[in-house]
């Protein structure tokens, strides 16, 4: 297979003409328009809502309220999917965080909706609520699921830090953060009898399905979901929310279709977060930098409503070598709104924590940072004791040094300047587990040569719809142009969950299935038939190349359109589920990178700017140099986003986010990043899958922060431990 071709995206050219259909971008005959009625208190009950002058506002349609809501057969979650949030459907008057959805207005257009929704009139019972991650704390719980998540443990913990030379011992601090996409999430629900068809820009559809056959007591092919372009998830767009269920009901209680698209502030509390963590991470080490000890306690906030564990101590488990190892997580419940998985759950804020730990280490022992890395390189995964499909985490390192120029540092923080301005450089891991579960795919290759890919995975703006018509491609030797890809769909074959960056692992491995049985079908109709020069082949001997098949030595072949004429002019299909095979189960998976930023920081002011970062990754073959290069950079990108600006802020009186826009809520543009250099090894891992090729998105965001964070500790000295960074905290012990 060719390797890493640098495609421009195929669907390119719709997305940038406008024409590429989102979630809210579906235009229904009759349709209306709900908008959201949200609490304002973060406990209690509902005791009254005044929905009267509402009502009567011309245009309004339906204020359906938990007083008159459809009582749905089956609420709750499905027993399958007990990790999903139970999310406020309208079937009680039960508050449980401020900002929750208790009521929809349903108008004839946006506008009345919005007005009729602001003038609900509500009445609480309030209670009081623990809206305060600090003060929880005091109060913490194992997570509900227990095991190896609650406390995990190997080696003598105690006895290696006692024999350690050097102990170090702090705690880092991530806050609540946004998924933010640029799409936010939309709804339309429209039901013809006891038929739903649904658009729901997701990247779980066939999940939405369960959810809503299961809620509303209907069986799954009686729904139809589609979102066949999605505009970014990170994780949020993986369940489903209180506007879609409310959404379904309303366009059944007014047997009308209904839009309900969230607004940006709906966002931060309809949807979910990243949660707070504080982990107090523990080294111990010998004088030369030897780990023998690696401990990190975490601490989680979660909502009432769900126990999402941000596995933060993961990935200390395994990163480096040590015999003696402990995590624990446990959980602080709080009267706020739900949390759940962002971008690289666990990794990122994990590796924040240890990387910046292990940079603090290097400083007392005087050792450089990448030395006591590479002193202390795990060949196998300490977890199970296996080795890695691959592993060339080595080689990133040294790469990576040397893109960067990392043996220009001076290692003395305060030291190195440009004009007025202090210089940090700072280097981190990267690291995130390669998953791949089972999906299907369809390939059809059709009489004129065209061919059809069909799954019902996602593109979630990653480049799903390029690298799955590359695969299919490269396997039946078909130009690009001549593939059509269908995804979002849930009449399409079934897949997974577009997270975890498994879907090129999965369903590209489905569709190079799919696409391997079509060719192999037609090499055995031109084999047996006298008419073709392929006849009496040798199938191995047959390669696919510019829409023929011919024979490898000689040039004798003839096109698939000839193939598939002669053998009556069907189409030639197969539909494969790819799943993991049992040999995969000898290693453990993982990708891997180095990461180096420089950072310039104005003394006086404290400002800090990102002028360089250079990332090196292993991630098996990466089947589109473009779209994976900048998906590896959009998740560097996120990582310096959280060393330096992301963070939601709570008004612990009140439980609400008070920075729930895009103007407080500060996400880098163009200006705040500056230059990128993102490159991978590119050598496939053939343990892995048939590609060679490991997830990429996630990677990203890993070990980018520290690597910021480590960065401005050299420019200016000071250990910055509580995330972001912002210039108050650099200012307040100037
Ligand atoms: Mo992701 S947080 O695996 O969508």
């Amino acid at each position: 297979m060719n390797t890493s071709q640098p495609r421009y995206r195929v669907d390119g050219v719709v997305k940038v003409a406008g024409m590429a259909q989102f979630g809210a971008d579906f235009p229904l005959d009759r349709m209306t328009y709900g908008v959201l009625i949200l609490s304002t208190i973060s406990k209690g009950r509902i005791v009254r809502m005044d929905t009267e002058a509402a009502s009567k506002l011309p245009g309004v349609l339906k204020i359906i309220t938990p007083a008159n809501a459809l009582a749905l057969p089956n609420k709750g979650v499905h027993p399958e999917m007990k990790d999903a949030a139970a999310i406020p459907m309208l079937q009680d008057d039960l508050i449980h965080y401020n900002g929750q959805a208790i009521g929809v207005a349903i108008a004839e257009s946006l506008q009345v909706a919005q007005e009729a929704a602001a003038m609900v009139r509500v009445d609480y019972q309030s209670e009081p609520a623990q809206c305060d991650f600090m003060t929880g704390l005091n109060s913490c719980h194992p997570p509900k699921d227990g095991g190896d998540t609650a406390n995990y443990s190997r080696g003598d913990i105690v006895a290696e830090l006692q024999r350690s030379d050097v102990v170090l011992d702090e705690t880092y601090s991530t806050p609540m953060q946004n998924h933010n996409p640029m799409e936010p999430h939309a709804t339309i629900a429209c039901w013809k009898g006891n038929r739903l068809l649904l658009y729901e820009p997701s990247q779980w559809i066939m999940f939405v399905r369960t959810c809503m056959a299961t809620w509303f007591g209907i069986p799954e092919e009686n729904i139809r979901v589609l979102g066949p372009y999605v505009g970014g998830g990170f994780g949020g767009k993986g369940a489903v929310w209180s506007h879609a269920v409310i959404a379904v009901m309303a366009a059944k209680m007014l047997d009308r279709p209904v839009k309900i698209s969230l607004d940006r502030r709906q966002m931060f509390t309809i949807t979910a977060s990243r949660p707070r963590t504080l982990q107090r991470v523990t080294l111990g080490a010998t004088g030369t930098g030897t780990l023998l000890a690696v401990r990190n306690d975490v601490k989680i906030h979660c909502s009432p409503l769900v126990e999402l564990v941000e596995d933060a101590g993961t990935v200390s488990q395994s990163l480096y070598r040590a015999d003696a190892n402990a995590t624990s997580h446990r959980m602080v419940s709080l009267d706020v709104g739900p949390t759940w998985v962002m971008r690289a759950p666990g990794e990122a804020t994990g590796s924040f924590a240890l990387e910046t730990a292990m940079d603090e280490l290097a400083c007392r022992l005087k050792i450089d940072p990448m030395e006591l890395r590479l002193t202390n390189y795990a060949d196998r995964d300490a977890t199970n004791g296996k080795p890695y499909s691959q592993k060339l985490l080595r080689d990133c390192y040294l790469r990576g040094a040397e893109r960067f120029g990392w043996k220009n540092r001076d290692p003395q923080p305060r030291t190195m300047r440009d004009g007025h301005s202090l210089i940090g450089m700072g280097m981190a891991t990267a690291t995130y587990p390669a998953y791949r579960a089972a999906s299907s795919a369809i390939v059809r290759l059709n009489p004129d040569g065209s061919v059809f890919v069909g799954s019902a995975t996602h593109e979630i703006g990653t480049g799903t719809y390029t690298v799955l018509a590359q695969i299919a491609s490269e396997v039946l030797g078909i130009d690009l142009s001549r593939i059509e890809v269908k995804t979002g769909d849930t009449n399409l074959p079934p897949a997974i969950y577009s997270g975890g960056s498994l879907t090129v692992a999965t369903v590209g491995s489905a569709v190079h299935a799919a696409a391997e049985q079509v060719k192999q079908q037609v090499v055995q109709s031109a084999i047996r038939d006298q008419r073709s020069p392929l006849h009496l082949a040798a199938p191995e001997e047959i390669v696919a190349i510019e829409g023929q098949l011919r024979r490898a030595a000689s040039d004798a072949g003839e096109s698939y359109t000839a193939i598939l004429a002669r053998s009556g002019g069907r189409p030639v299909e197969a539909t494969v589920e790819a799943k993991p095979d049992k040999a995969i189960d000898e290693y453990s998976t993982r990708s891997f990178g180095a990461v180096f930023a420089e950072i310039a920081v104005d003394p006086d002011f404290y400002s800090v700017h990102v002028r360089r970062f250079t990332g090196v990754y292993d991630v098996g073959r990466l089947i589109n140099q473009k779209a994976g290069i900048n998906q590896l950079s959009g998740g560097a990108i996120w990582g310096i986003s959280m060393a330096l600006y992301e963070g939601a802020v709570m008004d612990t009186r009140y439980g609400r986010i008070v920075n729930s826009d895009l103007s407080e809520y500060h996400l880098p543009v163009n200006a705040d990043i500056g230059e990128m250099d993102i490159s991978v090894l590119d050598v496939p891992d053939f343990k892995f899958n048939p590609m060679g090729a490991r997830g990429v998105g996630e990677l990203g965001i890993p070990g980018a922060a520290a690597a910021v964070v480590n960065a401005v500790f050299h420019a200016t000295g000071k250990r910055i431990r509580d995330l972001p960074i912002t210039i108050d905290k650099l200012l307040a012990d100037a």
